[in-house]
């Protein structure tokens, strides 16, 4: 069975003040998951030293939007996977949309990004979405299997499993759009599909085992039934994560709709 997972992406926003505020009510409400499932909070980068002793003992984990491929050296501005690694970081996002759109991150970028994240034992969380504009030309299932595959021709598929898959469409994030369940299902299911066809040898087990989680506009009153869908491990949330009542439920709806709350799924 695969562990609910659920991340909050702050983006950039926040302040030493409104941190402090936010994780002291939002601690509290987690608690009840933590054992259940994987929590994780993404602040900008400033901010991970002052998340990173809030969360202290709680068991959930320290994450971080974007990392450099490189090691160190003459990168101007950028943060490498080793650093974050000794900030106490277990997740990185890479290739959130605003990446890829804002800063021209390509695909091998991307992917060389998941390498070096998990070559020093964190996890990657591979954001992965199709624009408006190619949802509307057909073209979701290509663009999605391109941003995968990359990532597989970089560092193989089992590797790739080692990671988690957000599926973000583009024009839901941020939007107050979201995908319907048809939408999500479909993509979802598609993805398990296309990493199963990847290794028709291992299929069975490498595309069981992946976790595909669904971003976009997830809110406390649509998150139950998104993650209800048989293919959909959690979520990642951006706005609604600047919320403690709202991130809260949305975690307490992932508990529900995995049956982590009534024990049907193994916990450890
Ligand atoms: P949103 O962002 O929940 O604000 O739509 C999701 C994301 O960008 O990860």
């Amino acid at each position: 069975m695969r562990k609910p997972i659920l991340i909050a992406n702050w983006k950039m926003n926040g302040s030493l003040q409104s941190n402090q505020a936010l994780m002291v009510r939002l601690l509290p409400r987690l608690r009840l998951f933590r054992k259940t499932m994987d929590l994780a909070v993404c602040p900008p980068f400033p901010y991970l030293f002052q998340v990173r002793d809030l969360l202290g003992y709680t068991g959930i984990m320290l994450g971080a939007q974007n990392a450099s491929s490189y090691v160190s050296g003459a990168y101007t501005g950028e943060v490498s996977a080793t650093m974050l690694q000794e900030m106490g970081c277990r997740y990185v996002l890479v290739g959130h949309s605003e990446r890829r759109a804002l800063y021209g991150e390509t695909s091998q970028d991307v992917s060389a990004k998941f390498r070096s994240v998990l070559g020093l034992g964190l996890i990657p969380v591979l954001c992965v979405g199709e624009t408006l504009e190619e949802r509307e030309n057909n073209q979701t299932r290509t663009v999605i299997e391109q941003q995968i595959q990359a990532v597989i021709d970089e560092v193989g598929l089992a590797s790739l499993a080692r990671g988690v898959v957000a599926y973000e469409p583009v024009w839901a994030i941020g939007t107050g759009e979201t995908a319907t369940p048809e939408q999500v299902s479909l993509v979802h299911q598609d993805i398990r599909q296309f990493v199963a066809r990847c290794a028709p040898e291992a299929s069975g087990d490498i595309s069981q085992e992946l976790r595909v989680i669904y971003g976009g506009s997830v809110k406390p009153g649509n998150a139950f039934e998104l993650f209800s869908l048989p293919d959909v491990d959690g979520g990642l949330i951006g706005g609604a994560s600047l919320h403690a009542d709202d991130f809260g439920t949305i975690a307490g709806a992932l508990a529900e709709a995995s049956g982590v709350l009534t024990g049907e799924c193994e916990t450890e």
